[in-house]
């Protein structure tokens, strides 16, 4: 079985890159049917284009311009992804929160990726905080972890995988992020394979 996914960015797309790579090079079983960006300028939207695949922009703004709520744009954006028959909903790089208006609709086939262990710098500045932490001497190591996206809380839920990064006295937070993103492009590819069979697993179990 080939998965279905949308992939939901806000910025540059290399972990959206890394699974465009990963499908062609047969790693991963799946088909991206649609790339979403709340951003014009995210550059993973040029990255899909170039990949052949689907691409919508769907901004917050107009919304909260026209006086409408955060849960109706969530709302749309649900119908808008469930339009695509996703069996997995993979949130790579997006940056707004997802209300319960948007998350209820894909009970556990959400899957958000986090640069940071699982409990550790939740929100939009974890390697900046790991990297912040480590030279107060409080952590020597951070890493990153793909989780399934139960309700709205940021940043949490069941894990499906995490890959610990070491910090080096010599780095600089250019030398951390780069080390952070190469663990992310690896386990973002290999959490959703292990998604992907064991959605298999269970319908051989049906049969
Ligand atoms: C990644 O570090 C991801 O974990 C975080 O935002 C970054 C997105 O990078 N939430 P990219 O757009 O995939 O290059």
């Amino acid at each position: 079985m080939t998965a279905n996914l949308v992939v939901l960015i806000s910025g540059n797309g290399s972990n959206l890159q890394a699974l465009i790579d990963a499908i062609r090079m047969r790693a991963l079983d799946a088909t991206i049917a649609c790339v979403v960006s709340n951003r014009r300028a995210a550059f993973g939207l040029v990255r899909a284009e170039q990949a052949g695949i689907p691409t919508r922009y769907f901004p917050l703004k107009p919304y909260l311009d026209a006086g409408r709520t955060r849960a109706e744009y969530d709302a749309d954006l649900a119908t808008l992804v469930a339009a695509y028959k996703p069996e997995w909903v993979v949130l790579a790089g997006w940056m707004h929160i997802l209300s319960a208006a948007f998350v209820a609709r894909f009970p556990y086939r959400i899957v958000n990726l986090h640069p940071a262990l699982p409990g550790m710098f939740p929100g939009a500045h974890a390697i900046e905080e790991a990297f912040a932490a480590f030279q107060r001497g409080e952590i020597k190591q951070t890493g990153c972890m793909v989780h399934l996206v139960p309700d709205e809380a940021v940043d949490a839920g069941p894990v499906i995988g995490t890959a610990e990064v070491p910090i080096y006295r010599t780095d600089t937070l250019e030398t951390l992020a780069n080390r952070m993103h190469q663990a992310e492009h690896r386990l973002l590819v290999q959490s959703l394979q292990r998604l992907i069979v064991g959605d298999e697993d269970i319908d051989d179990d049906d049969e």
